[in-house]
Order: structure tokens, then C-alpha cells, then sequence
């Protein structure tokens, strides 16, 4: 069986379960979500995507159905059922079914659902040339951290980066400090230094963005945990996303405006071939 998709211990052709329209996913956006990519068959970072799916689990209240171990192995196994060598695992649970009622039955048994497909083609110029940008206001919530289904102000993001011609949006604050974009991290280099936002709620905290932090210390990059400007990422030598699907990605305008000299920077390659040869292996040795 190639791609798949699992639901509630059943497994399905890809795309063909099916779900209650009174499944709280459905009405609310009442769940959680992961995605993990695999590398030749191999998941990365998963331990890592699991520990961060309890986190928001916790600070929903939603009880997980799985121990962290017990995912694994699901999760394992499912993948290795598709034989595929290259995949995308989206890992979703919902509070569960019940009437819509904005107050949850306290023992409502969760839904998961689990897809494994191919990952989709990323085109390398993305990684050669760099991609365009625009900022736009994030007016999303204060619990960012929750990887939470509900994600209409990213969706509005990304759509406007789309109607504006360019890859990604990148959200900024009212006191004009960049957070992160619509589906990934945002980092800046600025004299050298790596500056990239704390993780706290304002932010989601990427695992790919925790793995280049760590490759940062051992490539000796000085990193800056900090809040900054939109007026300093235009000003930025150096500017790169990051998120599980498509890695390390260079950034080469913000708003129009060119950043460093309008193509990847030195830090920002550096970085982006680390990643690579580390998720090559299957993490930090
Ligand atoms: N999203 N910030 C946001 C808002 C994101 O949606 C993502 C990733 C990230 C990066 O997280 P990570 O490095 O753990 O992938 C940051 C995934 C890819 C998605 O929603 O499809």
C-alpha cells in the first residue's frame, strides 16, 4: 500500500476515510496537528514532533489516546506499510464527535487521523535563487506555540502572499516585531550574527528551527534569541525560513526590498547544507 490514510485504528486507502460532521475538528478547528517528513524511509525528528504534539495537547487540555512511545510506533509502522522513500506524515487529533456545543464533554474520546503520502516536489530553485516575501500584520492569537488546526490567520497569510506574487508572508506585530511566517520560522543575519524570535506564545517553536540553533552552536554562528524590526530584516544581510517540509529556505526580498545582494547568503547556505547532511543521518550524532 503506498500513500495511506489512518483513522481511529483503521487504515484506508489515501483520502478515502471518512469522519462525523459533528467531529469537533470539523465544526471548531478543536485539534491538534504534526508534520514530520521522512528522509529514505526514515522519519525525522519524530520524537521531537511527538514531544511538541503532548505539549499542545496539554495546553488544550485535550488528552492524548497514545503514550508519546505508543505513536511512535503507530506512526513507524504506518510509514513503513507505504513502503514509500520520501513521504510527508500529517499527524492530526481532534477533541472528538459529540453535538456542537461550544463547551466539550470532559470524556469525549479523541480522533486521530494519520496520512502518509509522497512529499510533494519542491522545485531546487527555491534553495538556488531564494524566494520573495512580503510582511503582513500578525493579528493571530497569543497562543501561537499550540500547533493548533485552527489556522485561518496563516491561511489568510499565505493566500495574500500568493495574490501578491511572491512565495511566503511574513508576520509582523503592531509594535513591529517580526514573529514568524505564515508555515515556517524566520531568521536574520545582521553583522554576522543569527537573529531569530525567542519561542515563546508569539511563535510556533519549529523543530527545524530548534535543529538549526543546535547546528549553529557547532558550526560556532553567534546567535542572537531575540525579538527584532521589520525595519531591521529589510536591513538584514541575510534573511531564511525554516520549516519541516521544505528545510532551510533563503530569502531574497522582503516587501520589494533586496536583501544582502539579492542572493543566498554564506550563513544561510551553510546552514541549509547542514540541515540536509543531518537529516541525511537521522539526526544530531
Ligand atoms: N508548519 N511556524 C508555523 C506557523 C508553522 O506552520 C510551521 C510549520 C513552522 C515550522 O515548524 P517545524 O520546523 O516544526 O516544521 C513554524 C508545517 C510545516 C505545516 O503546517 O504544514
Amino acid at each position: 500500500m503506498p500513500e495511506l490514510t489512518y483513522l481511529n485504528g483503521e487504515i484506508f486507502e489515501a483520502g478515502e476515510a471518512s469522519i462525523s460532521t459533528n467531529d469537533r475538528g470539523f465544526i471548531f478547528g478543536d485539534g491538534v496537528y504534526e508534520v514530520v517528513r521522512s528522509y529514505n524511509g526514515k522519519l525525522f525528528g519524530l520524537e521531537e514532533h511527538l514531544q511538541r504534539l503532548q505539549q499542545s495537547a496539554d495546553a488544550i487540555e485535550l488528552k492524548l489516546p497514545h503514550t508519546i512511545a505508543g505513536f511512535k510506533e503507530l506512526i513507524e509502522t504506518l510509514n513503513n506499510k507505504s513502503k514509500l522513500p520520501n513521504t510527508l506524515v500529517y499527524i492530526q487529533v481532534t477533541r472528538g464527535t459529540e453535538p456542537r456545543n461550544h463547551l466539550f464533554s470532559l470524556d469525549l474520546k479523541p480522533n486521530v487521523l494519520i496520512t502518509i503520502r509522497t512529499l510533494p516536489a519542491i522545485p531546487e530553485e527555491i534553495y538556488t535563487n531564494g524566494i520573495s516575501t512580503i510582511t503582513v500584520h500578525d493579528g493571530r492569537w497569543d497562543r501561537c506555540h499550540v500547533k493548533s488546526i485552527s489556522l485561518l490567520g496563516n491561511i489568510l497569510a499565505k493566500h495574500e502572499a500568493r495574490k501578491q506574487g511572491v512565495f511566503e508572508a511574513i508576520f509582523v506585530r503592531e509594535d513591529s516585531t517580526v514573529t514568524e511566517a505564515s508555515t515556517s520560522n524566520v531568521f536574520m543575519v545582521s553583522d554576522g550574527v543569527l537573529h531569530t524570535h525567542p519561542a515563546n506564545n508569539r511563535i510556533l517553536n519549529g523543530i527545524t528551527r530548534q535543529f538549526v540553533l543546535g547546528l549553529s552552536e557547532q558550526l560556532d554562528i553567534n546567535v542572537a534569541v531575540q525579538p527584532f524590526t521589520r525595519k531591521k530584516l529589510l536591513q538584514a544581510d541575510e534573511v531564511f525560513l525554516t520549516n519541516s517540509v521544505q528545510e532551510v529556505i533563503p530569502v531574497v526580498t522582503v516587501d520589494g526590498v533586496t536583501i544582502g545582494n539579492g542572493k543566498p547568503g554564506t550563513i544561510t547556505n551553510r546552514l541549509m547544507k547542514a540541515y540536509r547532511q543531518l537529516a541525511a543521518q537521522g539526526g544530531l550524532q
